[in-house]
């Protein structure tokens, strides 16, 4: 797939990977540019940050049902179809599941999952009319591996898992590719209060995931070597995983109080 002259739509494209994926975007040719996000200075921001881009700016929350059907008509009126859908906003509440506020455990159902079904749901007639379409999901290595302290965060992040891979195969027939990204810590806003690791850039992780679109790789894998055998140990022998979890659970839990991006 080629970036030059597609029409694209994103969520949460005013900071972090889906900021530094606006500019991959923009590198590769792409002028129309649809964005969701709630801070309106940061969606001014954009025009200003990349002048060639006429975007469709959206303000508003994702997990309001009307601002995605909102957006879908507006696309529909202004371009009559969408080549590209990225669903990358997200938000995460993390801590011993006891201390997680309720309507943090609500909001990230809504803006991680719900809205991911919605919008791709709206946008499919939009893709259909495509030549040829492409989704790309954002989940997260936690959506691969079930973490102590992310239960609710990983939950949603493996419900985009399957919903990516399901959607795969629904659309198949329509030319529709659909992958999936799955970053491992990557440095910013929202790892603001994580205290943690090194982490990836959010370059970095962008060209990856753009790469992953347009080769239209399924799953775009971060954290290497470690990470992949991560995953097969889990999947192998979850307790033996287990009990690698377990040997510094204690850290793993002080990295994660007060982790919250929402
Ligand atoms: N950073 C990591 O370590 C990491 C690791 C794995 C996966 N991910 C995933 O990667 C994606 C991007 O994360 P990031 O680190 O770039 O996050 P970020 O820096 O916190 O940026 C989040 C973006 O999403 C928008 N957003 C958040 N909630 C929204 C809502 N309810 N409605 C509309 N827009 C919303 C934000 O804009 P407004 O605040 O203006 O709405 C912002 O543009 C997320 O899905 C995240 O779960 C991140």
């Amino acid at each position: 797939m080629q970036l030059e002259g597609k029409n694209v739509l994103i969520t949460g494209g005013t900071r972090g990977i889906g900021k530094c994926m606006i500019q991959e975007l923009v590198n590769g040719g792409v002028r129309h540019i649809a964005v969701i996000a709630r801070d309106k200075q940061n969606l001014k921001q954009l025009s200003q940050d990349f002048e060639d881009v006429k975007f469709i700016r959206i303000t508003g929350d994702v997990a309001n049902i009307e601002v995605l059907r909102e957006a879908a008509a507006l696309i529909e009126d202004k371009w009559g179809h969408l080549d590209i859908l990225i669903n990358n906003a997200g938000i995460v509440s993390a801590g011993p599941l006891e201390d997680i506020q309720d309507e943090d455990l609500y909001d990230q159902v809504a803006v991680n999952i719900t809205a991911v079904f919605l919008l791709t749901k709206y946008c499919i007639p939009l893709l259909k009319a495509s030549k040829e379409a492409a989704i790309l999901n954002i989940s997260s290595g936690l959506g691969l591996l079930g973490m102590p302290f992310y239960a609710a965060y990983g939950s949603t992040k493996a419900a985009v898992r399957q919903f990516s891979d399901a959607m795969r195969r629904e659309l198949a027939p329509f030319n529709i590719s659909v992958t999936c990204s799955f970053p491992t810590a990557t440095d910013t806003d929202m790892m603001e209060k994580f205290k943690g690791r090194v982490m990836d850039s959010p370059e970095f992780v962008a060209h990856r995931s753009i790469e992953g679109l347009l080769n239209k790789e399924l799953h775009v894998i971060f954290g290497g070597e470690e990470r992949l055998r991560e995953n097969i140990m889990n999947f192998e022998a979850p307790k033996e995983f287990d009990k690698m979890v377990a040997q510094n659970y204690e850290d793993r839990k002080k990295a994660s109080l007060g982790h919250k991006a929402v």
